[in-house]
């Protein structure tokens, strides 16, 4: 190899470890302006509110959206499961009828335990020992519609009321919820009265 030769490879190895080191310092830079976006991350996780689009909900259909790290319902019940509610044949088997030892906010303590009849907004997590129960829409002889905790057999009505007799204490939880829309509501905070 001539002495050129030598310089212009030697000059192609620099070139070539200075790429490297760039690209390593640009993934080194990159961190910090990650980080820098984790505390909002933290804050989702927490607690802030998020928002469901329910616009393609169906009477009867069920969706589930996270909010701080838990499975919330919304259930658009369709007119049977709210005529449901105030049946006495299903009201005397509630333990909690008028939700006064469950957790729901003031706004939402009625015989539906929402804001607008139709609309269900609920914590999915069994007040036992924290099992998701399944919703069941289907009224049959024995069974009214709501949801089913397969754990220990804990059963609700569409309104998240628990029957006597079963290891869940209270009525399922609704979380503080309002509408932003017609099509869209904010789950985890309050709306202003
Ligand atoms: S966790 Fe639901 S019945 Fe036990």
């Amino acid at each position: 190899m001539s002495s050129d030769e030598a310089d212009n490879s030697r000059r192609r190895f620099l070139t070539a470890a200075t790429v490297v080191v760039g690209a390593v310092g640009t993934v080194a830079a990159a961190v910090p302006f990650l980080a820098s976006w984790s505390p909002s991350a933290r804050a989702r996780s927490a607690g802030a509110p998020v928002e469901a689009n329910i616009g393609k909900l169906e009477p009867g259909q069920q969706i589930i959206v996270k909010w701080r790290g838990k499975p919330v319902w919304v259930v658009r019940r369709d007119e049977k499961a709210l005529a449901t509610l105030e049946d006495s044949g299903l009201t005397e088997k509630l333990r909690d009828v008028e939700s006064d030892d469950s957790i729901q906010p003031e706004y939402t303590k009625n015989v539906y335990r929402s804001i607008k009849p139709e609309y269900l907004i609920m914590v999915g997590i069994c007040t036992h020992l924290g099992c998701s129960p399944t919703y069941r829409p289907e009224i049959t002889p024995d069974f009214q519609g709501g949801f089913f905790c397969p754990c220990h057999g804990s059963k609700f009505d569409f309104s998240g009321r628990v029957y006597a007799g079963v290891p869940a204490p209270t009525n399922l939880t609704i979380p503080p919820h309002y509408f932003i829309s017609d099509d869209v509501i904010l789950i985890g905070e309050d709306g202003v009265a």
